[in-house]
């Protein structure tokens, strides 16, 4: 079965080729008309989005030597995320079936983030957890199965990746600053300074305070203090932020006993993420499991993925299908389960 998968879901417009569980070919258009905004603006996005579709579609074509007639099944991400962004990729993904006369497919933009770590050997095996991290999202997650995933814990207002972005604005750093913190913060002593963690109940996450600690850190030294500090400032935001994730996917493992263990999303690619839970499990004897990077951000191929697991589970989308934006808004067959 020849699968054309398609992510629209923030500032990425990507494409990807599969044949079965194979992955043939990836293609991402990135956009960088946010950075000057400091953030994604959705109707930017959009537009750029209506602009890229096609042309990362025949990309990807063309690399894995196909033409858009042989497809025969077409998956598209239908949440959550930014809705004018969505429907980009539903609307394309609905015109490919109809033209076609192929099946169609829609993703849970989540799953897919997990599913990325079958992309390549080894996978976990089921059950694992995953820590999804990214800039929309911060989840802990029992994966039971291929489509049977449950939120232990998520973030109750900002993403890990949003508090890398935003702390990094404050500190006068470019979009996405979650990359240059994790940069300046190699160089830097992560006890330098102290912010605080957010005690949250249970698994769940807070990081909109840290935001305005940052704000209140900056306030009275001044950027002078902050330009001659950067690095132990970025070493020490990056520790707080690793070991509030750290924490609480320790804490997951031990209540589910799960000891395989998985990262997902674009803020898998911080170093002292990966350094940190490469300690923890070297002193809880946990085995793990992170994507290579195209596969950690935002990318079609995790979606291509996702769709082979769905349809071989028996799924099938219709044009009826509405995209949502937000994780409570999955329709049933796309959402997460609630117990086990
Ligand atoms: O998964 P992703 O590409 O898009 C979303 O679905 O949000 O993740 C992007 C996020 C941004 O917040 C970006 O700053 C963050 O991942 N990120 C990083 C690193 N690389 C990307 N954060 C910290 N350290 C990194 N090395
Ligand atoms: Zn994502």
């Amino acid at each position: 079965m020849l699968c054309l998968a398609l992510e629209t879901s923030c500032d990425d417009t990507a494409a990807a080729v599969f044949n079965g569980s194979t992955l043939l070919a990836q293609a991402t258009a990135s956009q960088t008309i946010h950075t000057d905004w400091g953030g994604v603006v959705p109707e930017l996005a959009s537009r750029a989005h209506q602009q890229a579709i096609w042309p990362t579609v025949q990309q990807a074509l063309r690399q894995a030597d196909k033409s858009l007639k042989d497809i025969e099944l077409v998956a598209y991400t239908q949440g959550p995320g930014l809705l004018g962004a969505l429907l980009v990729g539903q609307t394309f993904a609905k015109g490919v079936a109809l033209g076609l006369n192929i099946p169609l497919l829609g993703i849970n933009h989540m799953q897919a983030h997990v599913l990325a770590n079958f992309i390549e050997e080894p996978h976990p095996p089921f059950p694992f957890l995953c820590l999804t991290v990214s800039g929309g999202h911060t989840q802990l997650v029992a994966v039971h199965g291929p489509l049977a995933m449950q939120v232990l814990g998520q973030t109750k207002d900002d993403a890990a990746g949003e508090a890398f972005d935003k702390c990094a604005k404050m500190l006068g750093l470019p979009y996405p600053g979650g990359p240059l913190i994790d940069n300046l913060a190699a160089t830097g002593n992560p006890l330098a300074f102290t912010f605080p963690i957010a005690q949250m109940p249970g698994l769940h996450y807070s990081f909109s305070g840290l935001k305005t600690a940052v704000l209140r850190f900056i306030e009275p030294r001044g950027t002078a203090f902050i330009e001659a500090n950067l690095a132990d400032v970025c070493a020490s935001l990056q520790y707080t932020i690793v070991q509030t994730l750290l924490a609480k996917l320790a804490r997951a493992a031990t209540e589910t006993g799960f000891m395989h263990i998985a990262l997902a999303g674009g803020v898998a690619a911080n170093a002292g993420l990966r350094h940190g839970l490469a300690k923890l499990a070297e002193t809880k004897g946990w085995h793990t499991y992170i994507p290579q990077l195209a596969y950690c951000t935002d990318n079609a191929a995790m979606v291509g993925m996702a769709a082979h697991f769905a349809w071989q589970a028996g799924r099938q989308g219709t044009l009826a299908d509405v995209a949502f934006t937000t994780h409570d808004q999955a329709p049933a067959g796309l959402a997460f389960i609630t117990s086990w």
